[in-house]
C-alpha cells in the first residue's frame, strides 16, 4: 500500500472543518493523495473534537475499530484538540497512533511529516507557545461557492466550562493584508461567500500597523468585487461592539445573521461561568441586532446544568428564551472538561434533572421557531442554491439569515442551480427549514 495516500476524517465545529482543509493542501503540496477510505490510505488522520467528554470518546473508539490495520506501512495521526489535551498519553493508549498534533503546531506539520516519512515511530508537535498562524497557501476546500477563512486563532477568554483555550492557544489574529489577500484570490476563483473564522471573531485585531478591528475587517472583506455574502462566526458578547451591526446596516452584503451565544439567561450562572457579560448586557446587544435596519436572524447556544444551576436559574434562561426568539438555538448539557475551572466545582444537579432541563428548553425553542419559521410563508427571499434533494425534487437553498429554503425550480431542465443566487416564494414552514417556490424564470 502507498504511503502516500491519506484520509482525514473531521470532528467538531468550523474551525476544525477548515483546519482540515488546510492540512489537506499541505498534504497534496507534499505529494500526497486523498482516498475516499481509511482501508485505503496510507496515512489516516484524525481531526478531533473534546469540547464535550462525547466528542473526545469518538476519536478513541475510531482508533479502536481501525487497530488491526495498523502496521504494513500504514499509519495514524490524531490531529487537532483530543491531541493538544491528550498529548502524549495517546501514544500509551492507542499505540498504533504514530502523529498526535495539536492546532498550534500544524506550522511545524511539513517537518513532522518528514519525520514521520523517515520511519520515526512517534511523532507529537503540542507546543501552544506560538505567534503564529496556520496559514498555508493552498487550502483544498470542500464548498466550490463558499469558503472559509481563519482571522483568529485560539482564544484569550476562560470561561470556567471550556477546553478550548487549553487545546488552541492563545489568541493570535492574522495579518489584515493576509486575510484580504486570501479573500480577493477567492473571489476571483469564483467563491461568492465567505465565512470568516475564529473561536472570538469579534476580538480580532490585525497586528500590523493599521490595526483594523474585527468592524472595518468585515466591511473591508464585504467590499470586495465578487463577493455576495459574507458570513462570520463565533461571536463573544462581551466583544460584539455596535460597530459590528453598523458595517451589517451599511452594507447588505454583510449577512442579515448573528450567532451570538449566550449560554444562559442568569447573571449569576453568568458570572460562575466567567462569561463577563450580564443578561442585561446581552439583552442590550440583542436590542441592536433586534433594532439594525434590516431584519436580522439570531441565534445562540445554551448550556444546561452548569455546577449550582438552580431551578430559578434555569428559570431565568427559559424566560430569556421568550424574550429574545432566537431564531435558532444549540443546546447542551454541562460536560465537565479537563483543567478548566468548573470541574472544580460542586455539581449537585442529578443527571436525570440536566436531561429534563433539556427537554424543556428544547421544546419551549421548538415553539419558538415553528412562529418564527411560519411568519416567513407568502415572504420572498434570495437563496444561495447549495445542492439538490433527489427524492424530494427540490433544490436546497439557504438564505442570507442562514435559514435552510427548500424549492422547487419548474423551469430547470435538468440544469444544475447549484452555485446560484434565486429569489424563492416561501410556501410552507416547518420548526427547521422552509419550503418554497421558485420566484424566477431560468
Ligand atoms: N459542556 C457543554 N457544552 C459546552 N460548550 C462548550 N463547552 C462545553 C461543556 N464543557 C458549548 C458552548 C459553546 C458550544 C460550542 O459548546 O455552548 O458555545
Ligand atoms: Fe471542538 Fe472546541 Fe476544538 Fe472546535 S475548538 S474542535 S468545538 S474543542
Amino acid at each position: 500500500m502507498s504511503g502516500k495516500t491519506f484520509y482525514i476524517e473531521t470532528f467538531g465545529c468550523q474551525m476544525n472543518a477548515h483546519d482540515s482543509e488546510k492540512v489537506v493542501g499541505a498534504l497534496i503540496a507534499r505529494g500526497y493523495e486523498p482516498v475516499e477510505t481509511p482501508e485505503e490510505a496510507g496515512l489516516v488522520l484524525y481531526n478531533t473534537c473534546s469540547i464535550r467528554d462525547k466528542a473526545e470518546q469518538k476519536v478513541f473508539s475510531r482508533l479502536q475499530q481501525f487497530k488491526r490495520q495498523a502496521g504494513k506501512g500504514k499509519l495514524f495521526g490524531v490531529l487537532g484538540c483530543v491531541a493538544q489535551q491528550e498529548g502524549e498519553r495517546i501514544f500509551e493508549r492507542a499505540p498504533h497512533v504514530s502523529l498526535v498534533a495539536g492546532s498550534a503546531s500544524y506550522t511545524r506539520l511539513g517537518e513532522m511529516l518528514t519525520r514521520i516519512e523517515a520511519g520515526e515511530r512517534r511523532v507529537a508537535g503540542l507546543s501552544l507557545d506560538t505567534g503564529e498562524t496556520f496559514d498555508t497557501p493552498f487550502p483544498r476546500r470542500d464548498n466550490p461557492h463558499r469558503a472559509c477563512i481563519t482571522i483568529v486563532e485560539g482564544c484569550d477568554k476562560s470561561c470556567a466550562y471550556c477546553v478550548v483555550p487549553f487545546t488552541r492557544g492563545h489568541e493570535r489574529s492574522r495579518a489584515a493584508e493576509s486575510v484580504m489577500a486570501e479573500a480577493r484570490g477567492l473571489a476571483e476563483r469564483g467563491y461568492t461567500e465567505i465565512q470568516l473564522l475564529g473561536q472570538n471573531v469579534n476580538s480580532y485585531r490585525d497586528p500590523s500597523p493599521a490595526a483594523w478591528d474585527f468592524a472595518a475587517l468585515l466591511a473591508r472583506v464585504a467590499a470586495i468585487p465578487g463577493i455576495r455574502r459574507v458570513r462570520y462566526t463565533t461571536s463573544h458578547p462581551r466583544d460584539f461592539v455596535k460597530a459590528i451591526v453598523d458595517a451589517m446596516d451599511s452594507n447588505p452584503v454583510i449577512c442579515d445573521h448573528v450567532h451570538l451565544p449566550v449560554q444562559s439567561g442568569s447573571t449569576r450562572v453568568l458570572a460562575a461561568m466567567q462569561r463577563l457579560y450580564t443578561r442585561d448586557e446581552y439583552m442590550r446587544r440583542v436590542e441592536w441586532i433586534k433594532t439594525a435596519r434590516r431584519p436580522c436572524a439570531l441565534t445562540t447556544d445554551i448550556i444546561v446544568g452548569f455546577p449550582g444551576e438552580t431551578g430559578r436559574d434555569f428559570d431565568e434562561t427559559l424566560r430569556l428564551l421568550d424574550e429574545v426568539e432566537f431564531d435558532s438555538l444549540f443546546s447542551f448539557k454541562y460536560s465537565p472538561r479537563p483543567k478548566t475551572a468548573a470541574l472544580a466545582m460542586n455539581d449537585p444537579i442529578p443527571p436525570a434533572e440536566k436531561q429534563a432541563r433539556l427537554l424543556v428548553l428544547q421544546e419551549k425553542q421548538r415553539a419558538i421557531q415553528i412562529r418564527r419559521n411560519a411568519a416567513w410563508i407568502g415572504r420572498a427571499a434570495e437563496v444561495l442554491v447549495e445542492g439538490r434533494n433527489q427524492a424530494l425534487g427540490q433544490w436546497i437553498g439557504r438564505t442570507s439569515d442562514n435559514r435552510i429554503l427548500n424549492f422547487t425550480h419548474p423551469g430547470s431542465n435538468g440544469d444544475s442551480l447549484e452555485g446560484r443566487y434565486l429569489p424563492v416564494r416561501v410556501t410552507r414552514a416547518g420548526p427547521n427549514s422552509l419550503v418554497g417556490e421558485s420566484a424566477s424564470m431560468v
